[in-house]
């Protein structure tokens, strides 16, 4: 059973406020809360699932975060996408082990994040961003989450100056950046043709632009659309969604690119 390291990055989580909090135990030895002070340390050495008692009697959980935990607790220094487009955007994308994956975008890193997971070690992801200081962020947070980046490559950028030659260097590439359409010719220039391609849009303005410009470029197999998640209380005699939900973050819209839109024909 895999014990917990000074090094090791934790979820604590304490039921009673239903509250998580993403810590390195070596920068946190003890924890001061509300609900009293936890010592962390006491969990060194023992497996995650160790139950703590603050000076309070509070009881928080020391756990092993999982990919979502990370998406969400990692500091924020820009709009972040949230894990319900991330999971859909993953499938639509077709990213799997050893894939060749471009990011327009990088912002708090998030998605590239997650992109790096889900290639693997034999896959890369190269993520684009225009402000040095988003990339510095998006950096710390990728080191704090994965300790490395071995298969992630982040770049600054002017608009659509990149420094790629033609040529399909990418199967896949997900789009992040207020204007979307800018930057669509130079995706297309860079990926394989039938490669699928996504862009996110928080607003319709955004998206249908989006959308119009794709359509132009002689892409294929267009769809917009929008994740909604509600959550549940499962509670006996009770069970009923929560009152409150999220009711929009972004829309999503994927197409494929093809050999007449990679070669620019429109
Ligand atoms: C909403 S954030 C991306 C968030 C990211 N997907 C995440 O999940 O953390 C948008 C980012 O795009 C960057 N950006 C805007 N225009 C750009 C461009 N033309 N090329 C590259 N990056 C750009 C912004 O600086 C910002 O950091």
């Amino acid at each position: 059973m895999p014990e917990i390291r000074e090094e090791d990055l934790v979820l604590f989580f304490v039921p009673s406020w239903g509250r998580r909090y993403l810590l390195h135990i070596r920068e946190r030895p003890s924890f001061s809360t509300h609900k009293g002070i936890f010592s962390l340390k006491e969990a060194l050495g023992r497996p995650f699932g160790v139950a703590l008692r603050s000076d309070r009697g509070e009881v928080g959980y020391v756990l092993r975060p999982t990919l979502e935990d990370l998406l969400m607790l990692l500091p924020r220094r820009t709009q972040i996408m949230y894990p319900k487009d991330i999971g859909l955007t993953l499938l639509r994308l077709g990213v799997g082990r050893g894939m060749r994956v471009l990011e327009v975008g990088t912002g708090n890193g998030n998605f590239t994040l997650a992109l790096s997971y889900f290639v693997g070690p034999e896959g890369w992801v190269v993520s684009l961003e225009r402000r040095r200081d988003h990339l510095r962020h998006a950096r710390e947070n990728l080191l704090r989450a994965l300790k490395i980046l071995g298969n992630i490559g982040l770049l600054q950028v002017e608009e659509t100056t990149w420094p790629f030659p033609d040529g399909p260097l990418f199967d896949a590439a997900f789009v992040d950046i207020p204007e979307p359409w800018k930057v669509l010719p130079e995706v297309l220039r860079v990926c394989s043709p039938g490669g699928p391609v996504g862009c996110i849009c928080p607003t319709y303005n955004q998206l249908e632009r989006t959308g119009v410009e794709m359509e132009a470029l002689g892409m294929v197999d267009i769809e917009a659309l929008e994740v909604l998640y509600r959550k549940v209380l499962p509670r006996e005699g009770k069970t009923r969604p929560h009152q409150v939900m999220v009711g929009h973050t972004a829309f999503l819209i994927f197409g494929r690119s093809t050999v007449a839109s990679r070669e620019g024909e429109r």
